[in-house]
């Protein structure tokens, strides 16, 4: 198969993280070709435009990108790329899996969670944000829809089927919020019963914090709405060791944008010791998106020997003494073996 997708290195580490990812997807032979475009400081810099619209062409054109972490300026009034390209494609899945890693500081060992986030409703719209003149009173709505929340569930389901997953837990705050959360409760409820293959059960979020917490085993994958799924995701990343290791795909019926959850760490950029591994599984994400769902689990397979076996070819972070591409290289070499 051949595929060209869009490529963001980004800024900071991006472009260090991207060249080691890339090289390992060569390596997996995918038959994947590179249309390189900019976003975030580099673009900024070099065409005066954070998103420049070539940037969002390419990415319609090809409909799958593999982003790179882009630094948002402070003030100045500039909005997120983030935010900017989920609104612009419609990215309205946002898939964080949280799986446990060797070698990895963390509470829990052999965690598999996956958060399915709704990434375009809920609390997190710019215009339903209000402060009053005199700066006193603050208000934002909460809209979540019937047919927001039917896609986000069903998507869940769905990925729940595709990945052999076994249950799904809706989490909500329906018995405050009736109106924004009832009515994703709700529809959660009803799009259950035409996955009878899928144990369902629905949980309260300020009860889920705690047994994420407590017991973690029993969730496998959680579907939720825009602001409960920011937060929960990154309790789920805190289970496994933080956000090192955290891949997010931003899901759309136009397009799909895979990215590392963490940002540009300009404290470490040009030192060469940024861990590749988060891009590297949001590019075995995007291998399963392609349907080469295979490759995507043999890079997983080598990730995690790696992390076994060649404890000193990793990245200072995770306990290792090597660099950004001498972890590349020792992935490339049990890809090779
Ligand atoms: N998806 C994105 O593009 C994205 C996400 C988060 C933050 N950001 C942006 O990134 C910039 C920096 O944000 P921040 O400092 O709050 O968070 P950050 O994630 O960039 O860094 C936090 C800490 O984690 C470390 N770290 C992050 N990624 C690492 C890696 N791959 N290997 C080793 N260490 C790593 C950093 O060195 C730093 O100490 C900001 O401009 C922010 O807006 C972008």
């Amino acid at each position: 198969m051949s595929k060209t997708i869009a490529v963001i290195p980004g800024d900071g580490i991006g472009p260090e993280i991207m060249t080691a990812t890339l090289r390992v997807l060569d390596a997996l032979d995918c038959g994947l070709s590179y249309d390189f475009v900019d976003a975030g400081m580099v673009a900024l810099e070099k065409h005066g435009d954070l998103l420049p619209k070539a940037t969002l062409d390419k990415i319609a054109e090809h409909k799958v990108a593999l982003k790179g972490p882009l630094t948002t300026p402070i003030g100045g009034g500039f909005t997120s790329v983030n935010v900017t390209l989920r609104r612009h494609f419609d990215l309205y899945a946002n898939v964080r899996p949280a799986v446990s890693f060797p070698g990895t500081k963390s509470r829990y060992e052999n965690i598999d969670i996956i958060t399915v986030r709704e990434n375009t409703e809920g609390a997190y719209r710019s215009e339903g944000q209000t402060l009053s003149e005199d700066g006193e009173i603050a208000e934002s709505v909460a809209r979540n829809t019937r047919a927001g929340s039917s896609r986000i569930v069903r998507y869940a389901f769905e990925l729940a089927v595709r990945k052999g997953r076994k249950k799904v837990t809706a989490v909500h705050k329906a018995n405050i919020l009736k109106t924004s959360s009832g009515l994703f409760l709700n529809v959660a409820r009803e799009i259950a019963k035409e996955y009878p293959q899928i144990e369902f059960n629905e949980m309260i979020v300020d009860n889920t914090c705690m047994q994420l917490v407590m017991n973690p085993y029993q969730f496998d994958v959680i579907v939720t709405t825009n602001l409960f799924g920011d937060i929960l995701s990154d309790l789920c990343a805190g289970l496994v060791g933080g956000l090192g290791l955290a891949p997010g795909d931003n899901i759309g019926e136009r397009a799909a944008i895979f990215e590392a959850v963490h940002g540009s760490a300009p404290d470490i950029a040009g030192k060469g010791i940024a861990n590749p591994c988060a891009l590297l599984l949001a590019a075995a994400d995007m291998l399963d998106h392609l349907d080469m769902v295979a490759k995507g689990d043999r890079l997983r397979q080598a990730i995690r020997d790696t992390m076994t076996n060649d404890r000193d070819s990793v990245t200072p972070d995770i306990g290792g003494k090597g660099s950004t591409s001498s972890f590349a290289d020792a992935i490339v070499k049990r890809l090779a073996a």
